[in-house]
């Protein structure tokens, strides 16, 4: 509730608390409420969690979104409301260099989490095909920046270098991710769900491609600087621990389609997001406070003390 302070007073803002599992919950909600439109951004999304608990990860993405396109399908009249899915780069699988997806490139998941994202897809365009539900579908690559929580590489990275514990890096760090700024993703978004072609996919990404050691580094950096602590006290904090199970190696994305037909661009490189983002964490220490108290402390034992 803390990410939505900014909002929480305007007039066309409301939180309903509920599971997309819950069939009878989303039948309620869409009787309710006359939805112009739906951007689902539901899910499970971390990698690691679905390893250690695929099943949540079918219940909720795809299970959740086949209950969500049922809803629809169900309340909706006319076929006039737009059903747009956000989703993932990793349903391409790793690809070496100097290759890029594309939205034409073949579904290849490898993790839990990206099978069920790519499930999750199918049935989007399924509903499409089947009942002419007017869908879109976004493929993004790694987002980062303030409110994230800090399971992702990002912010934990930033978190354990704050107190000053081992801040894990999985194998060689020699994976490579595309980083994306979050407000450069929610302009994305908002322009697909508004001029995005009914039926169509867009890829985005951030055209900040980096190396998890590269980018570990840079986040050290900024971290010594902003903490006033000497050059290269941070760096001394990372300790290379054992690999993720089935860990891809590359995502690149072309976004070659959005830009040219959308006329959307990137506006923050990673270098400016990375600092925006470290200052936003140590301004809001109480935030990440909160966060990192009761269930990420398990979370966070179970994860990381047998690697
Ligand atoms: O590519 C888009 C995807 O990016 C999203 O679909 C996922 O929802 C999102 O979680 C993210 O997936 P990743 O697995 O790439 O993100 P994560 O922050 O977990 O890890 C980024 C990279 O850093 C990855 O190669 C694993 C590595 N890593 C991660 C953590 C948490 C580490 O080396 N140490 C860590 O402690």
């Amino acid at each position: 509730m803390e990410n939505l302070k900014d909002v929480e007073n305007s007039p066309n803002y409301t939180f309903v608390k509920g599971d997309i599992e819950d069939v009878d919950f989303l039948s309620a909600l869409f009787q309710s409420h006359q939805f112009e439109g739906i951007i689902h951004l539901a899910a499970e999304s971390h990698v690691d969690r679905s390893i250690t608990n695929p099943l949540a990860f079918i219940r909720t993405n795809v299970l959740g979104t086949v209950n969500l396109l049922d809803a629809a399908v169900k309340h909706w009249k006319g076929n006039t409301q737009r059903f747009y899915h956000i989703s993932t780069d990793e349903v391409f699988g790793s690809i070496e260099e100097p290759g890029l997806f594309t939205e034409n490139t073949p579904y290849d998941p490898k993790s839990p989490y990206s099978a069920s994202k790519a499930s999750s897809d199918h049935f989007v365009r399924a509903y499409h095909n089947t009942y002419d539900l007017p869908i879109l579908i976004s493929n993004c690559s790694n987002n980062y920046g303030p409110c994230q929580f800090p399971e992702k590489l990002v912010p934990l990275c930033i978190n354990n270098i704050k107190e000053s514990s081992p801040v894990p890096v999985y194998g060689q760090g020699l994976n490579i991710r595309d980083w994306l700024y979050v407000e450069d993703h929610a302009a994305a978004i908002d322009l697909i769900y508004h001029k995005g072609l009914v039926g169509e996919t867009y890829n985005i990404g951030g055209g900040s491609p980096c190396k998890n050691i590269d980018l570990v580094r840079s986040i050290c950096r900024i971290m010594d600087e902003k903490l006033n602590r000497p050059i290269g006290q941070s760096e001394s904090l990372i300790t290379f621990v054992k690999d993720r199970a089935g860990h891809d190696l590359r995502y690149a994305i072309d976004s070659k389609k959005i830009i040219e037909d959308l006329k959307w661009q990137t506006t923050t490189t990673l270098e400016e997001g990375l600092r925006t983002t470290v200052a936003w964490y140590l301004e809001n220490d109480s935030w990440l406070d909160h966060v990192t108290s009761g269930h990420y402390k398990n979370y966070y034992h179970l994860q990381y003390n047998k690697r």
